[in-house]
């Protein structure tokens, strides 16, 4: 199988390298020569690392190596069966992209897009044969990370469904179906483990520290809300959290934070800038002992809130059960699902809190789900 990948920074570059790994033949396009250049670089120095592991030998290498053909002109796609776009996230620059490639591709060939944010719908609208675009929603870094996301368009040929969870099966991925709604399963449901913490900490509740704490050792998360906003950066992801919340209609449930614009504004964008909640150039710990009673008022309160986000995912048929528990699990690495969590807490638990925060606050973002209050009932 041929498939084509446009774009080759952070996610085209990992997407090449697993679809190579798979044995498919990839061609790799960017529209800078120095993009490929450098996509190529990092690829032979992270097989080199896996050959000094031990974890591939040097054939392997080579195998994988040689299946990768950097292209200079979009036109030598022709031969692709699949394509998979990771470009600039510009509804404009990848409709042109599609509208350029369908003229040079067989009229079989499947055309996907890896957006993390925008509309499969919309973008598929640029072609005249929009059943065959989907949506292949890599994580970062895609070698590494074993959740995608397949996402069929309104349009999208429904045997195109089974045909890609097949193919991603065959690149040793975890694939899961999600309906095309802002921020798919993962970026859906994930939006209160950073909002209500951050809420949490606006309300003067507790410090950053005190909340990745309680996130840590009372729920097992490997990092806590404001070392994993330090990580991806504050600026991504204030932007998503922006997009999803004007995605859908601003549903208060997803509202922004003043707190995170003004860390991205002020350029404390987290690890890759030095500071960002934490400073990066100090080396002392700010590890705190944990009051349990705030810890656990702390840690119940953001879980609540996933646990709603993800069974009102259900409820609204986003994904099936089993599709939401291993999203969460392989995609953002939570150490359990969120349904199961909620059974084990107990949904009528969750009613009774959900219903509190709505008492309390009197706003829109507590509502309690439909599926919770008659699971809880
Ligand atoms: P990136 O900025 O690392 O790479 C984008 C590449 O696309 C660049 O090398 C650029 O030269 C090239 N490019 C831009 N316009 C082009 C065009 N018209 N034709 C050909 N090449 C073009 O971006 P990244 O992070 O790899 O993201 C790519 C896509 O993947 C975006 O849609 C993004 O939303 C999505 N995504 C990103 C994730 C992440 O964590 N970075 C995770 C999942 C999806």
């Amino acid at each position: 199988m041929v498939v084509g990948i446009i774009g080759s920074g952070s996610m085209g570059a990992g997407i090449a390298q697993v679809a190579a790994t798979s044995g498919c033949k990839v061609l790799l396009y960017d529209q800078s020569e120095n993009a490929t250049d450098l996509a190529m670089q990092k690829l032979r120095k992270i097989l080199a690392r896996l050959v000094e592991k031990g974890k591939i030998d040097e054939a392997e290498l080579n195998r994988i190596l040689s299946n990768i053909d950097v292209i200079h002109q979009l036109e030598q796609m022709n031969q692709s069966s699949l394509i998979i776009e990771a470009i600039i996230e510009d509804t404009s620059i990848k409709k042109t992209l599609f509208i350029a490639l369908e003229a040079i591709v067989d009229s079989k060939c499947i055309i996907a897009t890896n957006t993390s944010s925008l509309s499969v719908t919309n973008l598929a609208s640029a072609l005249n044969d929009p059943s065959r675009f989907i949506g292949l929603h890599f994580f970062n870094p895609a070698p590494l990370m074993p959740l995608v996301e397949i996402i069929p368009a309104l349009q999208t040929n429904s045997s195109l469904v089974n045909d890609m969870l097949d193919l991603m099966k065959q690149w040793d991925k975890c694939p899961v179906v999600a309906k095309d709604t802002p921020g798919f399963i993962v970026n859906r449901i994930a939006r209160p483990f950073y909002g209500e913490a951050l809420r949490i900490y606006e309300e003067g509740i507790a410090d950053f520290n005190v909340i990745d704490q309680a996130m840590k050792e009372i729920g097992g998360f490997r990092m806590g809300p404001f070392e994993l906003m330090d990580f991806i950066g504050n600026d991504i992801n204030y932007a998503v959290t922006k997009s999803v919340f004007e995605a859908f209609y601003y549903d208060p449930r997803y509202k922004p934070s003043f707190t995170q614009k003004q860390h991205a504004e002020a350029g404390w964008l987290g690890r890759k800038s030095g500071r960002g909640y934490y400073d990066y150039t100090e080396t002392n710990e700010s590890r705190v002992n944990l009051d349990p009673e705030l810890g656990n008022a702390v840690f119940d309160r953001i879980l609540v809130m996933l646990v709603n986000e993800a069974v009102d995912a259900l409820y609204l048929d986003i994904a099936s059960e089993n599709d939401i528990e291993i999203a969460m699990t392989k995609g953002v690495n939570y150490p359990k699902g969120l349904i199961a969590w909620g059974k084990e807490k107990g949904f009528d638990w969750c009613l009774k809190e959900m219903d509190l925060l709505y008492e309390t606050y009197h706003e829109d973002r507590y509502r309690c789900s439909p599926l919770i209050r008659r699971w809880g009932s």
